[in-house]
């Protein structure tokens, strides 16, 4: 029998078969035809290609900040900086630096063991408006440094909710420094929450007044890595932040995640 792979298009999608032909003989031994058994095999040659470039970004994603790590840290061992100023400089780039591959390992970590389904999750009774305060205190300074007003929700009687506590804050505060992230200084960011007792729905908005996502890029934004072209230069990131919001509230929590977005205007998580 010989194997091979082949590519032909059905209803004008590209798919991939793997094909087996083997000859078929009859009684006496004699190939009387040859039997061919394809087997569909695009969805492992698609999820094979996802987990390569996955790697290879990440791979990419990596080695960024260990370079700006390797480069300072020789400098400093050359005795490149010579007064403590320029030291003290290289230190923080070097910690800075060392923060960001930590950050991305947790990210990456994160994203991969809710997508194996290794991560232990641990839902709890919470109450949202503790939940976001805690994250408000978290990004307050934040907020402060680039002069970004941010409202917290008013209170509300009913606001009970099951959830993995660390998760669903990683999901808030992922959202609010994006808001703060994307939001030109003096411009404001807006928490708020709503709950339908009688659905068993509760809706956690972010709105701020930052620079908006592009109509045709909109979609783009809760897959993995991407980041948008036009808003790079606004901040560092690795386009992680968002795809873990998606996993964790459709994932782990059944939810679900909008985003509406007007360039110049701003953004609704
Ligand atoms: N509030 C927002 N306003 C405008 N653009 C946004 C907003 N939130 C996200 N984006 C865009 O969506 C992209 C993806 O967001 P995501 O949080 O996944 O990545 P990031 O913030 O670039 O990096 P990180 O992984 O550090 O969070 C961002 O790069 C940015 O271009
Ligand atoms: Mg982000």
């Amino acid at each position: 029998a010989t194997k091979r792979e082949f590519e032909f298009s059905q209803d004008g999608k590209p798919k991939t078969f793997d094909c087996v032909v083997s000859c078929v003989f009859d009684q006496r031994e004699q190939i009387c035809g040859t039997a061919a058994v394809l087997h569909d095999i695009t969805r492992e040659k698609e999820i094979s290609q996802m987990k390569n470039d996955f790697v290879s970004h990440v791979s990419h994603e990596l080695k960024t900040p260990l370079a700006s790590i390797t480069a300072y840290s020789e400098m400093l061992a050359d005795g490149e900086a010579d007064d403590e100023q320029t030291r003290k400089e290289f230190y923080s780039v070097i910690q800075n630096q060392a923060q960001r591959l930590n950050r991305l390992i947790e990210d990456i970590l994160n994203v991969s063991r809710i997508e194996s389904g290794l991560i232990k999750v641990s839902k709890e009774p919470a109450s949202l408006t503790m939940l976001i305060e805690e994250q408000l205190q978290m990004i307050k300074s934040y907020a402060e440094e680039k002069n970004i007003e941010v409202v917290g929700q008013k209170p509300i009687v009913f606001d009970q909710v099951s959830v993995d506590k660390d998760m669903i804050s990683q999901v808030i505060v992922n959202l609010l420094s994006n808001a703060i992230k994307y939001t030109p200084a003096g411009g404001s960011v807006k928490i708020e929450t709503e709950v339908d007792e009688i659905a068993h729905l509760a809706r956690v908005s972010v709105t701020d007044t930052g620079v908006g996502i592009p109509e045709d890029e909109v979609e783009h934004v809760f897959d993995k890595f991407y980041r948008v072209g036009a808003n790079k230069k606004q901040a560092k990131g690795t386009g992680l932040g968002l795809n873990l919001v998606k996993q964790i509230v459709e994932k782990v929590h059944n939810g679900r995640v909008f985003v509406t977005s007007k360039v110049d205007v701003g953004s609704t998580f």
